[in-house]
């Protein structure tokens, strides 16, 4: 008995080294995913008055999604709560569709089919973390259809003559 205790002694210190390590690996990849949804320019179209008020909405309020149309030739579009999105799903699931997403203009799939799954967990993980907020943003309005929320004409257009 005496000689197995400094044995579980040792086990038990591995372990709750064990466990702070892998909380500083958790909290890295969180600030990670924050940096990643700042670079990456996600608020500037889903969270609500951020590009207006120059980045400075408290972050309780990110990615809640934006009721405000992007209207083209493609109809139009609402940048969509995250936070409710990001919740409802598995890490793998989310890795898989962010992956393969063709999403409507003006959302730039590219870049997240582009982001490694290391970078893809880390925004996982911090959606995850500011937790749903905010409610379901309006459905996507085929072309031709009027908008039922104020929109921006996303149309270019030339000088007059
Ligand atoms: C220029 C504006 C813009 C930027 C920047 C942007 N988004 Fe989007 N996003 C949108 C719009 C608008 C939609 C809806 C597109 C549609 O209806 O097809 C969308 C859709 C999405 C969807 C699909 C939701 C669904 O249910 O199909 C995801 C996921 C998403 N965005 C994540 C992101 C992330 C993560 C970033 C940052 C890397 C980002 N977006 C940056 C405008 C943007």
């Amino acid at each position: 008995m005496l000689n197995i205790r400094p044995g579980l002694c040792i086990l038990a210190l591995m372990l709750t080294l064990n466990a702070a390590v892998l909380r500083a690996d958790e909290a890295a990849l969180i600030q990670r995913g924050k940096y990643l949804t700042l670079i990456g320019g996600c608020n500037d179209c889903h969270t609500p008055g951020f590009p207006e008020s120059g980045g400075s909405i408290p972050e309780d309020q990110w990615l809640t999604g934006v009721p405000l149309g992007w209207n083209g030739p493609w109809g139009t579009t609402y940048a969509v709560n995250l936070r409710l999105l990001l919740t409802s799903m598995t890490e793998e699931r989310w890795l898989k569709f962010a992956h393969e997403i063709k999403a409507r203009p003006p959302m730039p799939s590219w870049a997240l089919n582009a982001m490694p799954e290391e970078d893809l967990r880390a925004i996982f993980k911090f959606v995850n973390k500011l937790g749903p907020g905010g409610s379901v943003m309006p459905p996507y309005t085929p072309p031709g259809d009027l908008p039922k929320t104020a929109y921006i004409e996303f149309v270019p257009k030339s000088p007059k003559p």
